[in-house]
């Protein structure tokens, strides 16, 4: 019997492809060459299944032009790239890979909070350049972690993870705002107080973003939601591009309206907003906030077992859609 039809749409790691080669017949992009929708649809036209890995949209127009196609397997926990109802509609099954992230990206979340109230490439810029040449009183002055009020904006695993940094290592007090309050119990094991999103922006020193990118999560933060933010605060967004309004965000911080941003997740990325490569008082970095070895190849690897228990017929591990079992292509 002949293989499943298979295409990993971007590089990942040469061992676990070879690992989905004993399962299925594979089309890999060693190269990592970005495809347009027009040639991403064209090698799917042929496929089973495909991994992606968050940058490829899958539609309803891909998913017409890929009649075989039955499994759209995400490596990453975000998957605003897919359209979840068309794929349910069509039925495709789409899966993510929750859970095996969350630790290492709550870790940067905190990294970059830190680097942001602390200054860190900022001053890091300043003497690379030679321009230090005296100790000043304050020089890099910024706020504290330790003690200060962190505002999570979006409560699910990895807001959790920071939470509990945040209330445990560094005796911070935890507000957050979700879609929906915690249990008493997690609240508990969070350290970690429900309050509204105006209250979350106007008391916090250091405002964390992690919500999912959907059409009612769009400019979360826009300039009303920065102009109730303290001057002092500092907000991070390791979430997704487009949950801040980035133009805002650069005018906010060219005014000193708020301290400091830090961010990892951009609106169009890989391209940034310019204002933002030009004001000082940014930490910016290209979405790596999953990005360790073993966290990255544990994705992949969730990835790949999701097609392999999918077309196996165990079912997918960690779906994200549930179409009907008599409309699974
Ligand atoms: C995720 O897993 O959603 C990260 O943002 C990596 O894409």
């Amino acid at each position: 019997m002949s293989k499943p039809r298979i295409l990993v749409a971007r590089a990942i790691f040469p061992d676990i492809v070879d690992r989905l080669r004993e399962h299925f017949d594979v089309e890999a992009n060693p190269d990592d060459v970005i495809w347009t929708p027009a040639e991403l649809a064209a090698r799917l036209a042929d496929k089973d299944g495909v991994l992606t890995t968050g940058s490829q949209r899958i539609d309803a127009a891909l998913l017409a032009a890929a009649p075989r196609l039955k499994i759209c397997a995400n490596m990453a926990v975000g998957y605003n790239n897919f359209d979840v109802d068309a794929m349910t509609a069509a039925g495709v099954q789409g899966t993510n890979t929750p859970d095996v992230l969350t630790e290492t990206t709550a870790d940067f979340g905190f990294a970059l909070l830190m680097a942001t109230a602390r200054r860190m490439a900022e001053s890091e810029h300043f003497l690379r350049a030679g321009q230090w040449t005296k100790w000043s009183y304050d020089m890099f002055a910024g706020s504290d972690i330790h003690g200060s009020t962190l505002g999570i904006i979006g409560m699910g695993r990895i807001g959790q993870g920071i939470a509990k940094r945040g209330a445990h290592g560094f005796g911070m007090k935890v507000i957050y705002h979700n879609r929906s309050r915690l249990s008493t119990a997690l609240e508990a094991e969070c350290k970690a107080t429900y309050v509204g999103k105006d209250e979350l922006l106007r008391t916090a020193d250091h405002v964390m973003l992690v919500v999912p990118y959907t059409a009612a999560s769009h400019h979360t933060i826009g300039a009303a939601e920065l102009g109730l933010m303290k001057p002092t605060a500092t907000l991070i967004n390791i979430a997704r591009g487009g949950i801040v309004d980035d133009a805002a965000l650069a005018v906010a911080l060219r005014e000193r309206r708020i301290a400091a941003a830090g961010l990892d997740v951009f609106e169009g990325e890989p391209s940034v907003h310019p204002d933002l490569l030009t004001v000082p008082n940014v930490v910016l970095t290209p979405h790596i906030a999953s990005a360790t070895v073993p966290t990255r190849r544990a994705m992949a690897n969730l990835a790949a077992d999701n097609l392999i228990a999918f077309f196996g017929g165990r079912g997918p591990l960690t779906p994200v859609n549930q179409p009907q079992a008599g409309l699974l292509r």
